[in-house]
């Protein structure tokens, strides 16, 4: 599928047909979740990949009933990792000895880091709210690719995250839920594309207020 075209094709699928999704296609789409960028190239994340049904069902009921949690044949637990997270200067050094990065960008981040041990606000938001952000890009990766290959997925924010630390086991000193990605076969026609802002309505130009206008050369 042309890139455009999955853009455009994707919408959060809540209703799935009663056919199991292959490991084969759910590695797909964690192949293009694990490409995803990320700060200092951290990659803070892990997918939880849940198929077995008192798993989902559990699940369904910590995101207080969606039905999209409860019809999915899987769900990806979409997980922020806070060891791998403080492994993110070992990271950058790695991409300055591959030369994806040069000295001074090194230097920069090296800067930021030792700023934030020191507990000056360093290197940018907490750590939690970094991770977050990082998750959010790659989990996008894996609906996009979802998309791609005819599955539906629709992102879960709305979900008890002390339950779902529960029925899944993780360490909470290292990992949080960031979402849930329920993903199956898509139940009848895509629905139509929802309502969003135009460009002039969301992006500027030159200066704060100043509308980007539609045709600008
Ligand atoms: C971070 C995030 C959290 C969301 N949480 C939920 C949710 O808990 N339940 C739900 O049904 N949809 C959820 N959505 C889906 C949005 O409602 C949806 O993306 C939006 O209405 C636009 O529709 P579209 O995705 O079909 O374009 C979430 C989306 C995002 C990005």
């Amino acid at each position: 599928m042309d890139f455009f075209e999955t853009i455009r094709g994707r919408r959060s699928c809540r209703e799935f047909l009663d056919r199991p999704v292959s490991g084969k296609d759910i590695e797909t789409c964690l192949e293009a979740a694990r490409l995803a960028p990320s700060g200092t190239n951290a990659q803070p994340w892990r997918f939880l990949a849940v198929r077995k049904p008192e798993l989902r069902i559990a699940l369904a009921e910590a995101g207080y009933g969606q039905p999209c949690l409860r019809l999915a044949p899987a769900i990806i637990v979409l997980l922020g990792d806070r060891g791998i997270y403080l492994k993110r200067l070992r990271r950058a050094k790695e991409l300055a000895d591959i030369g994806a990065v040069n000295s001074e960008t090194l230097a920069a981040v090296e800067a930021g880091y030792k700023k934030r041990q020191d507990g000056g606000s360093g290197d940018g938001v907490p750590d939690d709210v970094a991770i977050r952000a990082n998750c959010m890009l790659a989990g996008e990766h894996y609906v996009l690719a979802a998309t791609a290959i005819g599955l539906g997925c629709c992102w879960v924010g709305a979900f008890d995250a002390e339950k779902v630390r529960e029925i899944l086991k993780f360490n909470p000193k290292y990992n949080f839920p960031v979402a849930l990605l329920p993903t199956g076969y898509p139940a009848g026609d895509l629905p139509p594309p929802r309502p969003r802002y135009s460009i002039s309505d969301i992006a500027w130009k030159d200066e704060a207020g100043r509308p980007w206008e539609a045709g600008t050369a």
